[in-house]
């Protein structure tokens, strides 16, 4: 459920209407919802209650200040993949102890920054981090509190490119192994281990998955106590997909998924960390595009928007889903006909949808890319030159702009001329 819905006949964000933000910060723009992130983040936290439990908002998937800051405030956590994801968390309010630090390639830097600033614990992915991490903390007199990221070797039956849980996968530490692994981290003096890790993939619109993952889990958690590991803490990372379409086969809800953690691992005692990102953010989220013309081609018609690839990619990089819908409701009944939408960037690939029944737009008339709030901006880039879009945040009756579109000089003043140019 979300809260962008028509009322007399205009999409509304809430009780905004989208075409009074497009008159204010003009077109493509960014909008999410307030009351819809505050209801998927409490959807999460309550089927979570039973357990002692963080959920830490993947930020990968939105990592705009105001975003973060509307989360913090209901007492999220942070699962943070870069330095600059660590800075944004701790810039926004979020204190070290709920901010996790997952990722396949964290380089010291970041390690020292994370242990200086304070953290709740490191995902680790290898043997190599681990020692490179052991030297960091020891340098600094610390002990940095880590689970093993595990690979579980589980089919997410996801896009591939987003699937993350098999072994042939780059991520984690084969399950095979872990006990070995577990045991030589013990013996480091500058690792304090307190759980394990794991996250099979993103956009999962299945629970047997997670559940085999989890099964994994609980038994490799019994064994690595038997070992004498005090397993306290299980991260079990995020990946719960959202409905894309307005289909009947919606993935599993929240509180399904949450009765099945504790199902599945809630007699260990462990505190419980999910790392969800796109079922808070994604249909929190729409981005609103104008059409620039209706292009009549042979045999087929397009919609060239003012939107384009670099504003949301997710359609050119993994063939992705957006509903597309007119912010000007058409009336019951109206005639629809097949449109490529596609966006002004010069590549094939800056193709929206292909053959999308729409109903008659002209010139001028706006739409909205639903469940864009996962994965957009965040993932947006100036190519072209095409500044990137500004987002806009709504509350009830209010909205505000929490990132404003450059100026093309402002985005040209961002190069340096070398000398031998002047
Ligand atoms: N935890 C870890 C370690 C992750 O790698 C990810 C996502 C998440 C949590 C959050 O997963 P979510 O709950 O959002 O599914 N750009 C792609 C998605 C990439 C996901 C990468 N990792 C897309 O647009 O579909």
């Amino acid at each position: 459920m979300d809260h962008f819905l028509y009322r007399d006949g205009a999409l509304f964000a809430e009780d905004v209407p989208v075409a009074e933000i497009a008159a204010t910060v003009g077109t493509p723009f960014y909008c999410y919802s307030t009351a819809t992130l505050e209801r998927h983040f409490r959807l999460f936290d309550e089927a979570l209650e039973p357990m002692p439990h963080l959920v830490c908002f993947a930020m990968k998937s939105n990592s705009n200040q105001a975003i973060l800051k509307t989360l913090a405030a209901l007492g999220a956590g942070m699962d943070v993949v870069s330095g600059g994801e660590y800075a944004r968390a701790t810039a926004a309010g979020v204190p070290g102890d709920r901010i996790v630090f997952s990722g396949v390639g964290k380089t010291v830097e970041e390690m020292r920054v994370a242990l200086e600033g304070g953290i709740r614990q490191f995902n680790v992915e290898s043997e190599s981090e681990m020692e490179a991490l052991n030297g960091v903390a020891v340098s600094m007199g610390l002990r940095a509190p880590i689970a093993l990221r595990i690979n579980p070797d589980v089919d997410a039956r996801t896009h591939a490119k987003i699937a993350t849980g098999k072994s042939e996968n780059k991520f984690g530490i084969p399950i095979a192994r872990a006990r070995e692994v577990y045991a030589r981290a013990a013996a480091l003096p500058g690792l304090d281990v307190i759980g394990i890790d794991l996250h099979i993939g993103s956009q999962l619109t299945e629970l047997e998955p997670f559940e085999l993952a989890y099964r994994k889990v609980a038994d490799l958690t019994e064994a690595l106590r038997a070992d004498g590991h005090e397993i306290r803490r299980l991260d079990l990372g995020g990946g719960l997909g959202i409905p894309y379409t307005r289909s009947n086969d919606a993935p599993p809800l929240p509180s399904e998924y949450g009765e099945m953690i504790q199902r599945t691992v809630g007699h260990l005692g462990c505190e419980v960390e999910i790392e969800p990102g796109r079922l808070i953010s994604g249909n929190a989220g729409i981005m609103v595009s104008a059409v620039i013309y209706v292009k009549h081609g042979e045999g087929r018609d397009f919609l060239i928007l003012d939107g384009a690839m670099n504003d949301l990619i997710r359609p050119s990089m993994y063939d992705a889903h957006h509903d597309i819908v007119p912010v000007h409701e058409p009336a019951a009944g109206a005639e629809q006909a097949p449109y490529d939408i596609v966006g002004p960037v010069c590549e094939t690939g800056d193709t929206f949808a292909r053959q999308r029944n729409m109903p008659a737009l002209r010139a001028g008339d706006l739409v909205a890319f639903r469940s864009a709030g996962a994965y957009g901006a965040v993932m947006a880039s100036e190519y072209n030159t095409r500044p990137l879009i500004p987002e806009v945040l709504v509350r009830g009756d209010q909205f505000a702009v929490i990132r404003p579109r450059p100026s093309f000089d402002e985005m040209i003043a961002r190069d340096n001329i070398p000398e031998w140019l002047l």
